[in-house]
Formats: structure tokens, C-alpha cells, sequence
């Protein structure tokens, strides 16, 4: 029998839980910002089932347990796209537009400008509605826009979204975006506080909140619509144009945003943006920006993507909300490539509906430059989600015991000499100061470890922030390799992690089966999570594809720090240049770096990655563009090659397999000659490839 004392330490343990799941709810439910991963979530909320079948009286009708939820976590089952759900890439200013215009053309080889349409950016949550033979099948939310969460009873609850559609292909998905109206969010507000519950910081967030309920009587009760604005995969094109694209939208009774404008120029673009900026205020829903997008379809396909943008549109966005606060403190943090970054410690305040109580000062050069001192009144800008900014210091509110800030010359974290590296290139200072520890500092150690785990990269379960600093303060975990090796060194330790607390026998079982689904990572992923510098998502995925395997990508690595032959061989895959090349080969001519890596080694093995179309003639292949093009610029070209799942290189070597040569060709094409490496037009090309585009 549990003694008073148990049941106490239980209660202590099952508040600070129930507190935490509360404010993990409100981040998922209300604010559609998880803090935390699913498979983290879970852990926490068996942790509380498990107490509270322990201790009886602890389940009360408030505790978070309660709470009415369809799939076991409390959460919606996860749902695929059938086409990935893309973001915009951003404009600030006229001139970005004039670029991305620019850039439309280039890459299309056009002179005169093709046109474009100009829609409001609405400030909501994006939702995929799969219709089958007419029908609505399944709706979703956008998640990392190739799964999102499978919502389909809430969304037919929105008199904007038909059930039914009739003269649609038989698949297609429609996108689009969810929102409040600003007069139905202040009703919503003032039936919240009547009924003593807090307020929705803005429309999204209600409208988050709304539709995201497992309860559907609650979304149901909620005024929400719908704007359609583009359409996903489809079994049979519907339209040659966006424009028609929206009329058929239209015909099949959604609803369309009225402001939306076919342009012929840059001016009728801009000028458009004016337009609806002046109204911005007045209109009925939230807006941040206004999209252009390429109307033609057929180039909107020729264009493609480069990893998570489209390169047929972009959201031009409306200046940056400012509000005015104070500096209370400066702090540094220390970043995973050791980089010092002072953050402002402010006065909360709420700018755009956000409380904001944190800003990034970038480095030391911009606190010098705009003269930043602790104390001072700010003024400080948000734009969208990136990270708040202070704009600059009202010196006229000076106080005159404000602080001069020193930039520190030695890590806060582990003491060892803080420096500005020298940039060859530029013949300046860096303009970040980096800690020189490497290894020893534990700071760096903690953030690679954090970067490895994280969700573009190894994306382990129940594996979060969190969890690594505590296993790294507790010496279980210090390099990737331990993570794999946790379980047995467990199942061996007097203290273990079982009986820790916030931590429970399933937990702990569910966290070692997440460790161990990844002992089979994708090469890419695998990449990506050694955080090399400058060595991203999409530079992971070009190595991953031209290595094919991480012995490959390390063996040559390896050899390029001596033979320049070998380091030429990273230069030629198109889109690796000097800067990554000498990374990557830095990376991998550290000893403690090649040691770690052996250890990690033995404990997984990544995969090569998918081919995306295995029916091409050209998957796997090495592929040179050279002289001019007729029907296509270069970059359209490689961009097609790509998609095929081939390899582009910007030299020829024995490795090449097909060098296509336009009129003027000359050094490739005599060097593939004289290597006996197969040769053909362009026009050749586009016969043996335009099948499987
Ligand atoms: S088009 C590839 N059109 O903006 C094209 N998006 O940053 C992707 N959004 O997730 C979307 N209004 O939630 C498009 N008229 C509009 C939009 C719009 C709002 C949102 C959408 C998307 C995000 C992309």
C-alpha cells in the first residue's frame, strides 16, 4: 500500500506535469505552435496516465487527462499530401519583386514578361481538401507540408468548403487557406471573456485554435471560412492558367479573394500591393502581404522548386510591425558552430498580437553600430516569424545610468578564447566571434547534438531539447554515437532512466524504439545532422545524390585535404562551391571528428536516398550542359535533369555520362570526345527526356 509519503511526492510530480501538458496544449491547440515533438508529448502524457492509475485520487476532473481526444495521444492522425505543400519565399521591397520577376524570366529564357497574379496574403492556417469523384475525402492541415494532420470532420464543418463538387477531375486536392473575419474574432473575444476565459491574441490564433479541436462542437460553433487559392495534384489539368484556375474554383462554389489581379508589369504589380496595403485596415480579414504568382500553368511546371520555395512565386510582405520597449539586459548564446550571439533580454510588449520579449542583436559590430546600451528605450520590429529585431535606441530617452555593453573575448560557457576569424576572401573580420573550444565546450557540444536529433535531420521521437541537455548534464549522452548506445548502458546502470523523474517505464521504451527506427536514416538526413558548416538541407541532399553513400562522401573528403585532383571533384557538382568544398573538407581532416564519426558508424547505417523518378533514362546519371541552348536556358536544364534524378557537373571527367552540347561548344565537348563519354544534342535530349517530364 502507497504510504502518505508516496502519495505526496506523486501529487508534487503529477502538478508540475499536468501544468506542463496544459501549457503544451494551449501551444498546440490555441497557438498552432508545438513546442515539443508528438512522440515527446506522449512520453509526458503516459507519465501522468501512469501516476494516475497509481494514485487514484489524483485523476480530477480538471486533470488534463480528462480531456475528450480522439487518437490515443490527444492528437489527429497524421495525413501524406499527395503533392508537398510549398512555402513562399519573401519580398520586402519593390526592387526584390523587380529581382524574382528577373529571375522568373531568366530561367524561362523569355524577353517580354509573362503575366502574373496578384492575390492577398491571407494571415490564416493553410488546409488540403482531397476530393475523389466529387467528393471530399479528407482535409488536412499543411504540418511540414508533406504530412500534415488529417482534420477532415472539422473542416466540413465550414460552409465555405463544399462536400461535394460536380465536373472536377476525379482526384484533385484544393488549397487554401482558413481564416476568421475580424468582426466575427471580436464577437468570439467578448463571448470568451463573458465567459471568463482568456481572449485569442489575433484572428490566426482563433482560428488555429477553432479549427483544431478535438470536440468538434467547438469548431462547428465557430465562424470560420475558407479562401481557395491553388490546387495540389490533380488527375486531369483543370485550366491552363491560375486566373482559370480560381473561375473553376469559383464554378464550383468556393469562394475566391475578390482583390485578386492579373498583371502585366511590374508597375501594375506594384502598384496593385499599394492598393491593397491602403486598404489593409479596413478589409474584413487579416492579410500580411500580397502573393504573385506566374500565371501559366505550363510555366509554373517549368519552373519547379528549389527545396522548399517555389520558383513561380513569392509574398511581396507589408512593412514590419514596430513597437517601443525597454533593454533590460544583453546575454550570449552559444551556438552550434560555436558562434557568440547576443540576445536582448526585453520589456515584454506586444507587437502584431505577439508578446515579445526577446531579440536577436546579431552580433557585436550592430550593438556598436546603432549604439545599443542596457537600459535603453528600443524600438523593436517583428515581420512574419522571423525572429524580432530592435531597429534602433530613442537616444532622447537616454537614461543616464545606462550601460555600455562589452562584448565578451572568451566564451560564457567554457571559458576558451572567443575570436573573429579572418575571411580570406573578404580581407575583413568576420563579423561573428566564435568560441574556440571546439570539442570541450559543452555549449557547442549540446546545440550539434540538439541539431542532430532535430527535425530536418535525424527527427528522433520523444528525443528533444530538453531531453539532450538533461542526458548530457547527466554524462549519458555526449556525442551522437551514445544515443545509440543509451539502451544497453541502461539496461546495465544502477540508475536508470526508468526511475528518473518525468521519465516512465513506457516512456522510456518508446524513446528507445524511436532511436532504433533511425539506426536507418537516409543518407541525406544522415548528412545534414553532422552539421557541417554551411552544409544545409538542400547541400546535403546534393552530396547524398553524388556520393550515394557515406563512404563515398567520406573516403573523398578525406582524400581531397591532400590531392587537389580529388577536392575538384566536390567542386564539380553543380552547386558546391569553394566556401562548402573547404568546409566539408575541414570538417573531415579533424581527428576527433573522423574518431566520432567511426564510433556513430558502428551504430548506424544510412540509406541511400530514393530516386524520385526510377522510370527516366537518366536516374543516377552525370549529366554536363555545355555550349548555348536553343529551347532552354541552363538553368532550366539542370533544374530538369535534377528532377529527373540525375547528377549535373560543371566539368567533364571520366565520371561524366552524357555531355549535351549546344552550338559553340568547345573544351567539354572535345575533352568528352577524347574520353569517349556519350554526346548529344539538345534537341536529342528533349526527345529521350521529355516523355518523363
Ligand atoms: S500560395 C506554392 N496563395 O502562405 C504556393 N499562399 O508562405 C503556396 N497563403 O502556407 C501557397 N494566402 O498558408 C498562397 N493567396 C495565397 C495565400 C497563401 C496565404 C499562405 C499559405 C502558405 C503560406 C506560404
Amino acid at each position: 500500500m502507497a504510504d502518505k509519503k508516496d502519495l505526496e511526492k506523486a501529487k508534487a510530480e503529477w502538478q508540475k506535469l499536468a501544468d506542463e501538458i496544459r501549457k503544451h496544449d494551449k501551444a498546440y491547440y490555441e497557438e498552432d505552435a508545438p513546442h515539443i515533438s508528438d512522440g515527446e508529448y506522449d512520453a509526458l502524457r503516459q507519465r501522468l496516465l501512469q501516476l494516475e492509475a497509481e494514485f487514484p485520487t489524483l485523476a480530477t476532473a480538471d486533470s488534463p487527462s480528462q480531456k475528450v481526444s480522439g487518437a490515443s495521444s490527444g492528437r489527429f492522425p497524421k495525413s501524406r499530401h499527395k503533392q508537398p505543400m510549398l512555402s513562399l519565399d519573401n519580398a520586402f521591397t519593390d526592387e526584390d519583386v523587380q529581382d524574382f520577376v528577373k529571375r522568373v524570366m531568366k530561367f524561362l529564357g523569355l524577353e517580354d514578361m509573362p503575366a502574373f497574379i496578384a492575390e492577398p496574403k491571407i494571415d490564416g492556417l493553410s488546409a488540403n481538401l482531397l476530393y475523389r469523384n466529387g467528393k471530399l475525402v479528407t482535409g488536412a492541415t499543411r504540418g511540414d507540408g508533406q504530412v500534415g494532420e488529417d482534420i477532415t470532420e472539422n473542416l466540413k464543418t465550414l460552409d465555405d468548403i463544399p462536400l461535394e463538387i460536380t465536373g472536377a477531375p476525379a482526384e484533385i486536392e484544393i488549397r487554401g487557406e482558413v481564416y476568421m473575419d475580424k468582426n466575427d474574432f471580436a464577437a468570439l473575444n467578448k463571448r470568451q471573456l463573458e465567459k471568463d476565459k482568456k481572449p485569442f491574441a489575433n484572428p490566426r490564433n482563433a482560428a488555429a485554435g477553432s479549427l483544431r479541436q478535438l470536440d468538434i462542437e467547438i469548431t462547428k460553433s465557430r465562424p470560420l471560412r475558407f479562401f481557395a487559392y491553388a490546387a495540389g495534384a490533380v488527375s486531369d489539368d483543370i485550366a491552363e492558367t491560375q486566373w482559370d484556375v480560381l473561375q473553376r474554383f469559383s464554378q464550383w462554389g468556393f469562394k475566391v479573394n475578390p482583390l485578386t489581379k492579373k498583371c502585366n508589369s511590374v508597375e501594375e504589380m506594384i502598384t496593385h500591393y499599394r492598393e491593397i496595403e491602403s486598404q489593409r485596415a479596413d478589409l474584413p480579414f487579416d492579410i500580411d502581404g500580397v502573393v504573385y504568382k506566374v500565371d501559366h500553368l505550363d510555366f509554373q511546371h517549368r519552373l519547379g522548386a528549389v527545396s522548399r520555395f517555389p520558383r513561380w512565386a513569392i509574398a511581396h510582405k507589408f512593412p514590419a510591425e514596430k513597437a517601443i520597449t525597454i533593454l533590460r539586459d544583453i546575454e550570449i548564446q552559444v551556438g552550434r558552430t560555436g558562434a557568440l550571439t547576443p540576445v536582448a533580454r526585453l520589456e515584454p510588449v506586444t507587437v502584431g498580437g505577439v508578446v515579445v520579449s526577446n531579440a536577436t542583436l546579431h552580433n557585436e559590430d550592430e550593438i556598436a553600430r546603432k549604439d545599443i546600451r542596457i537600459g535603453d528605450a528600443v524600438i523593436i520590429q517583428r515581420a512574419g516569424d522571423v525572429i524580432p529585431q530592435i531597429v534602433e535606441v530613442i537616444k532622447d530617452k537616454r537614461q543616464k545610468n545606462s550601460k555600455t555593453y562589452s562584448f565578451p573575448k572568451t566564451c560564457p560557457v567554457c571559458g576558451s578564447a572567443a575570436r573573429r576569424e579572418h575571411n580570406t576572401k573578404t580581407e575583413k573580420l568576420d563579423a561573428v566571434r566564435r568560441c574556440t573550444g571546439g570539442l570541450v565546450c559543452p555549449a557547442q557540444a549540446m546545440e550539434r547534438l540538439k541539431h542532430f536529433v532535430s527535425r530536418k535531420a535525424l527527427d528522433i521521437d520523444g528525443l528533444g531539447a530538453k531531453q539532450i541537455e538533461l542526458f548530457y548534464e547527466k554524462d549519458l549522452v555526449r556525442e551522437p554515437a551514445d544515443i545509440f548506445t543509451l539502451e544497453v548502458r541502461n539496461k546495465n546502470s544502477l540508475t536508470r532512466l526508468e526511475n528518473m523523474e518525468g521519465f516512465g517505464k513506457t516512456s522510456i521504451a518508446n524513446l528507445f524504439t524511436a532511436i532504433n527506427a533511425r539506426r536507418t536514416a537516409p543518407l541525406s538526413r544522415f548528412i545534414y545532422a553532422l552539421g557541417i558548416r554551411h552544409v544545409g538541407e538542400s547541400n546535403a541532399r546534393l552530396l547524398a545524390r553524388n556520393f550515394g553513400s557515406f563512404e563515398k562522401f567520406a573516403e573523398t573528403a578525406k582524400r581531397a585535404h591532400e590531392d587537389e585532383e580529388v577536392r575538384a571533384e566536390f567542386l564539380s557538382i553543380d552547386g558546391i562551391g569553394e566556401v562548402v568544398a573547404e568546409a566539408i573538407i575541414n570538417f573531415f581532416a579533424e581527428t576527433h571528428n573522423i574518431e566520432a564519426l567511426a564510433r556513430l558508424m558502428k551504430e548506424i547505417s544510412p540509406t541511400p536516398e530514393e530516386e524520385q523518378k526510377t522510370d527516366s533514362p537518366v536516374v543516377g546519371k552525370t549529366i554536363v550542359f555545355t555550349g548555348s541552348l536553343e529551347h532552354m536556358t541552363r538553368d532550366e536544364a539542370k533544374a530538369q535533369a535534377l528532377s529527373l534524378g540525375a547528377k549535373v557537373s560543371g566539368s567533364v571527367s571520366k565520371k561524366t555520362d552524357i555531355v549535351v552540347a549546344g552550338p559553340g561548344a568547345g573544351s567539354k565537348l572535345k575533352k568528352a570526345e577524347e574520353l569517349g563519354v556519350q554526346t548529344m544534342s539538345e534537341s536529342k535530349w528533349r526527345e529521350m527526356v521529355g516523355p518523363f517530364l
